[in-house]
């Protein structure tokens, strides 16, 4: 390439070729190929606006139209060249158009620019990534359903603070994710909804001057309809930053139930087991079973965070419209996107896996007087006692069980008797776990017929849901 032509895209004024640094700081192929097909895509809706609005001849849009096809399977077959000097894909596409069509490639150009068609480009990529979240984390919530129905009755212990605090069911317990993991498709729906707004026709910042259709492009691409701001439109980033807002919580979900998971796998809790798909050995400890998929689920939330803090601070004090500052949106978004669909499957693959170790959650679940409580509620429902009253009786007969060494259950008529003389027999009735889980049917609570309930309305709506997608 001569110095003259130092760029066939943009070069009509300048007379040197760019620095080297520059193909390693500027140029962005590298990455952002990942929106090839965006790119076609957006390219083809464009030309066939400028087709119809008389812009273009209907010749000229069928090669353009035709080669930008060819390039489209080039793309795919892995034989397409893409190039450094001609930094990035929108360019890359448009100079092998220029080979494949000749002179009618240069008129796909007309009223628009690459800062409303990079826009585009990632509100297509973004808006594909969300609806394939949407889809495998309705696989995730039917995985945590479905275990949660033959679940629905495996008494495990609930905590708080990490401590034993009342018997729950290890249905509930996954049913709990379901709801978290609903929310987060609720906030994926709700970025899809700001974002499906077109900006190709804001072209540089300004708008044009060509008789555009906005409507049409818009409707083509599958947007809901044209942005209304040429200026806000070139330099928007907020469907990305909104989206790895969602992403990060997702992953902060995913890192609490990972987190969970590494806890229940250990022999000290020997809640739950893992085949060894989802383990890995020590290479000095031959005993050793590491639950690495979980701990990486765990990990996730660090980049996917840091991604959208990231972007916060590149858009941060840009003045409008578009700079070139705002390249550095994607390797981090791309990074972030696909860290979360890794996990989000690899999650569903653990959930699919695991298998509860229900003797040793039963036995847990009695731990550390967790049915102290019903205690005091039997205390009120039979004598009538203030809950206040009923708190400070059961806590002094915690201690006398404790002083003993023995369990609430365990503990002797009599010894209770001397805290609260009107204590009688009835009482052992509900001290047992499964009595404590059983009486909890409060609407929302951990009572195996409610979460059977629960898990059979999730497990139908998400049926249709996921064979669906
Ligand atoms: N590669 C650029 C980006 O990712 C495309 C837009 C460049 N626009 C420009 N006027 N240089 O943001």
């Amino acid at each position: 390439m001569t110095e003259k032509d130092a760029n066939q895209m943009w070069g009509g004024r300048f007379q040197m070729s760019p620095a080297e640094i520059m193909e390693v700081i500027n140029a962005s192929i590298d990455f952002d190929k990942r929106m090839a097909r965006e790119d076609i895509a957006g390219s083809r809706a464009h030309a066939e606006m400028l087709a119809a609005s008389g812009i273009i001849t209907q010749d000229d849009r069928a090669a353009i139209d035709k080669g930008l096809v060819q390039i489209q399977s080039e793309i795919e077959a892995g034989t397409f060249q893409y190039s450094r000097a001609l930094e990035d894909v929108h360019m890359n596409i448009e100079a092998r158009l220029k080979e494949i069509v000749g002179e009618a490639a240069g008129r796909l150009h007309t009223a628009r620019s690459r800062n409303d068609q990079v826009a585009t480009d990632f509100r297509l990529y973004v808006r594909a990534q969300i609806d394939e979240f949407d889809a495998a984390l309705a696989k995730l919530q039917f995985a945590l359903a479905k275990k949660a129905l033959v679940n629905a009755a495996t008494v495990m212990p609930g905590f708080t603070h990490l401590q034993p605090a009342q018997p729950v069911t290890f249905g509930h317990h996954l049913l709990a994710y379901v709801e978290m993991f609903g929310r987060d498709r609720g906030r994926f729906q709700d970025a899809r909804k700001r974002l499906n707004e077109c900006p190709l026709g804001a072209a540089a910042l300004a708008g044009t001057s060509f008789p555009i259709d906005r409507e049409k492009t818009a409707k083509a691409l599958g947007f809901d309809r044209p942005t209304a701001n040429s200026l806000d439109s070139v330099s928007d980033r907020d469907f990305v930053i909104e989206t790895l807002a969602a992403a990060s919580l997702c992953a902060v979900h995913i890192s609490r139930f990972s987190e969970e998971i590494v806890l229940w796998v250990t022999p000290q809790f020997g809640f739950l087991k893992l085949s060894d798909r989802f383990t890995t050995g020590s290479s000095i400890m031959p005993q050793k079973r590491n639950p690495d998929a979980a701990e990486l689920c765990r990990a996730k939330v660090g980049r996917i965070a840091g991604a959208m803090q990231s972007l916060m601070m590149v858009i941060k004090g840009l003045p409008l419209a578009y700079s070139k500052d705002m390249q550095e949106d994607k390797e981090v978004a791309f990074d972030a996107l696909d860290s979360l669909r890794v996990a989000v499957s690899a999650l569903s693959g653990m959930v699919d896996d695991m298998e509860p170790v229900a003797e040793n959650m039963q036995k847990a679940a009695g731990y550390g007087f967790s049915t102290a409580t019903d205690l005091a509620d039997w205390l009120v429902r039979e004598l009538k006692m203030p809950f206040r009253q009923a708190h400070h009786v059961t806590g002094s007969i915690v201690a006398a069980a404790e002083k003993r060494g023995v369990d609430l259950g365990e503990l002797p008529l009599k010894a209770m008797q001397e805290v609260e003389p009107s204590i009688n027999d009835s009482v052992f009735s509900v001290l047992s776990v499964e009595n404590s889980v059983a009486s909890r049917t409060s609407y929302g609570g951990t009572a195996p017929h409610n979460v059977e309930k629960m898990a059979k309305r999730w497990i139908a709506q998400l049926d249709s849901e996921v064979a669906g997608g």
